[in-house]
């Protein structure tokens, strides 16, 4: 039984004092324990999180989870479409999320009534969006993909099929130089990858003329230009795994960082900079989960993602297509 607290709806969770000389870690591996709870986590959450979850992955990886999970609660730690996709494939068990405002600036820069207007537009594109945003915009399109995945999914839409491509204008840019395909593109960007600097890359390239560039799709063009190798999260992960020990300028989100140090403590990474002085590109929505939320979260199972049953059937099916079209893909 969860204990009793009021979710506050303004804050989006719950607000109660927690004893400063608890170990939240403990405390956390207790209730996951006790509740049977599953635990999936976004590399952009903080390292003690990742250390925490039962499994660690990029979205596609997040969603084959979800999927395939009979444990009865399921914590996101997360953005909210991340947790809102494992809802909608798992209608029957509870999904919790430990900050309801963690969302993402770039699934916000497509709200659905806009979409229907821009999709009634092109009635007869295929609508291909990015798992980057809300179940209301997912519920408008044929089929979901993740930046893993596009490329693959793409290639099997047939060539005279017009596509149409959203919300992210440079990842959906990548995907027209990658697959050939002359898709219409929604106008919408992520506001951590859009900020990576050239200028600051190339300067850190001088610095260190061995490095390779490791960028994440969402980077503006400018960026992926200078990239050795442009991948997902758990992509790029991997390519450093694979090709090190050597030095690796890393342009996504810093928290990645985490997992990469793991896998090779030999490798040399340095996280590409934002346009602005400071040096950190945290996703500030990811960020708003902590240890703290988490604990509370776990708690009291709240805040617990809900929707209607309708909206939810209709954002299923190109959930469904997307995991069916990205069969492979690693
Ligand atoms: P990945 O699927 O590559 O992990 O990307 C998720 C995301 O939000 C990138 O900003
Ligand atoms: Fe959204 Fe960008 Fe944060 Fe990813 S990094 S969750 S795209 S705001």
């Amino acid at each position: 039984m969860p204990a009793t607290a009021t979710l506050d709806p303004a804050l989006g969770f719950v607000d109660e004092p927690v004893d400063p000389t608890l170990n939240l870690v403990d405390a956390i591996q207790d209730l996951k324990a006790e509740k049977n709870a599953l635990l999936l986590a976004h590399y952009y959450q903080e390292a003690a999180i990742q250390d925490l979850a039962d499994y660690v992955g990029d979205s596609l990886g997040l969603a084959r989870e979800a999927a395939a999970t009979d444990a009865e609660i399921i914590v996101f730690s997360g953005v909210h479409f991340m947790a809102e996709s494992a809802k909608i494939l798992n209608p029957e068990k509870k999904v919790l999320l430990p900050d309801l405002n963690a969302g993402c600036s770039l699934a916000d820069t497509c709200p659905p009534e806009a979409f229907a207007d821009f999709c009634a537009q092109y009635p007869d594109h295929t609508v291909i969006t990015y798992v980057n945003s809300s179940a209301a915009v997912k519920a408008l399109s044929d089929i979901i993909c993740t930046s893993s995945s596009a490329a693959h999914i793409i290639n099997q839409v047939p060539d005279d099929q017009p596509i149409l491509f959203a919300p992210d204008r440079n990842l959906g840019e990548y995907l027209i130089k990658e697959t050939g395909r002359d898709m219409v593109l929604w106008d919408g960007v992520c506001i951590v990858h859009e900020t990576f600097s050239e200028k600051r890359i190339l300067r850190l390239k001088t610095r260190h003329p061995d490095a390779e560039v490791l960028a994440h799709p969402e980077c503006r063009d400018a960026v992926l230009q200078h990239a050795d190798f442009v991948g997902s999260t758990s992509q790029i992960r991997r390519y450093a795994r694979e090709n090190g020990p050597a030095a690796f300028i890393v342009a996504t989100e810093e928290g990645i960082l985490h997992q990469m140090a793991k896998d090779c403590p030999d490798n040399n990474l340095i996280p590409a900079p934002p346009e602005s002085g400071c040096n950190c590109s945290q996703c500030p929505h990811m960020r708003l989960n902590t240890l703290e939320k988490l604990y509370l979260c776990l708690k009291h199972e709240q805040p617990e993602i809900t929707m209607e049953e309708q909206l939810r059937r209709e954002a299923l099916q190109p959930i469904e297509r997307m995991l069916e079209l990205s069969q492979g893909v690693k």
